[in-house]
């Protein structure tokens, strides 16, 4: 596709993010773009644009011979998936912002660019305006990389932000950060995706795919939420000069991978501590490179339709993911063992059946029990209490797990 012609555009979903792309595409002339028509799902939703520009059919866009890119961006992964497919069947190429639908569908959407030979596209699917996927892709050779972890969720982080201020109701500080991340427009009515830490894991098994080669489906990656969090919790980690932060992670080391989405007691020296409020940012660990931080807006119209647009620019020269570390074939093993050392706190019946097999501290705080261990990955017990509902985990580095005032058991005396 060369910039002389009009790159024309069906574009799907006219929310968030449909109308951010609509905008930016009006600023940046250069890019020669037209949106020939918008689907959408409800008739009865006022539209700020001509009636004539929507359509409700999906189909009217799909089998449009004057549509080269259908641009995806409606909220139900399962129809999502349909339109991505027909689409590339179609012949057009297509670009998403879809995590979930990606992410689920992973080794459907490789066959269909391979049969299809059309690209398809998703950089604004993980961490918004963060150019990470074709960076993974492009510019870091597989085996000088060894791990790319980050804060990939805004929801969350707003949360944990507010929670770490501690401003607001004592007794309900996770409802009240959740009820404002609500207001703000940053959670969903239904924030399960991002409390429990599905919509990390997600954009994790993109990290994956593009950095390491890897296909992970959503449940490989070891994952929990911040849903049990209290105000004990957040203040633990203070006294210790840290901060709890949800963080996706995949490492990679001595052949295996491994893929995460937690809790995770950050120090307050380290970069990631200091990304509040609603920004995301991805840490890339190499070998010469040593270590690097992209900052930026994770969500949002105007940060994610400029990813959607940087995918459309792409296509101009004819940009496809070469999917080069997955063709390499490296064999990494799928490690999905639970977390190593860790922070729990919650009912002292709940905390005290957590297998361990070395214990590093442990107290009581606010009326909850806390523990700092090696918990037992291969004890029949650990699904049981890694899920419990209630019992709050977090991944602790163990200088900090030794920090603190209320050590209670040396670490040379404390294998259990
Ligand atoms: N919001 C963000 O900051 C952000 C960031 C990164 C990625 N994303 C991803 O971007 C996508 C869109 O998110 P959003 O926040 O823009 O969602 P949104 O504001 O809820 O808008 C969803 C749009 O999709 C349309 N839609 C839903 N089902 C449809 C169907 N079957 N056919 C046609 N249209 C349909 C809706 O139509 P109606 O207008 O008729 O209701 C609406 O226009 C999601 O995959 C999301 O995960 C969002």
């Amino acid at each position: 596709m060369s910039n002389a012609s009009s790159l024309r555009i069906g574009l799907f979903g006219f929310g968030v993010v449909g109308q951010g792309l609509y905008d930016v595409l009006g600023r940046t002339p250069s890019l020669n773009t037209r949106i020939e028509r918008i689907c959408v799902r409800d008739r009865k939703k006022e539209r700020s644009l001509p009636i004539e520009l929507f359509t409700y059919d999906k189909e009217i866009l799909l089998q449009d011979p004057n549509v080269d890119v259908v641009v995806e961006l409606i909220d139900d992964a399962e129809a999502a998936f349909h339109i991505v497919r027909d689409a590339l069947l179609a012949g057009k190429a297509v670009v998403s912002a879809n995590k979930r639908m990606i992410a689920s569908r992973l080794p459907e959407l490789l066959e269909l660019q391979r049969t299809t030979g059309r690209p398809f596209l998703y950089e604004a699917a993980v961490a918004g305006s963060i150019p990470i996927l074709r960076n993974l892709e492009e510019y870091y050779d597989n085996d000088l990389l060894s791990s790319v972890q980050g804060i990939v969720n805004g929801t969350t982080n707003f949360m944990l932000t507010r929670i770490a201020e501690g401003n607001g109701d004592e007794k309900d500080v996770y409802g009240e950060a959740l009820k404002l991340a609500q207001q703000k427009g940053f959670a969903e009515s239904d924030p399960t995706m991002d409390v429990e830490g599905w919509d990390p894991a997600f954009k994790t098994v993109l990290l994956a795919l593009h950095g390491f080669g890897v296909v992970l489906r959503p449940e490989q990656v070891v994952r929990k939420g911040i849903s049990s969090i209290r105000r004990a919790d957040a203040r633990w980690a203070a006294e210790r000069g840290a901060t709890i932060k949800l963080i996706a992670r995949v490492v990679v080391n001595k052949g295996r991978v491994s893929a995460s989405v937690l809790p995770t007691v950050v120090p307050n020296t380290d970069h990631l501590a200091k990304v509040n409020n609603e920004l995301n940012a991805v840490q890339l660990q190499a070998a010469f490179a040593d270590s690097q931080l992209l900052v930026g807006k994770g969500a949002g119209g105007g940060p994610t339709a400029s990813a959607v647009l940087s995918d459309l620019s792409a296509l101009r020269y004819d940009y496809r993911y070469s999917y080069r570390k997955l063709a390499a074939n490296t064999g990494l093993v799928v490690d999905t063992e639970r977390i190593g050392t860790f922070y729990a706190s919650g009912a002292a019946a709940d905390v005290n059946a957590i297998p361990l097999v070395k214990l590093i501290a442990q107290g009581e705080a606010e009326g909850l029990r806390w523990v700092v261990g090696v918990s037992d990955a291969r004890s029949p017990k650990m699904e049981e209490v890694f899920t419990k509902a209630g019992l709050f985990w977090a991944e602790v580095a163990p200088e900090v797990a030794i920090a603190g005032p209320a050590v209670q058991v040396a670490l040379d005396e404390a294998s259990v």
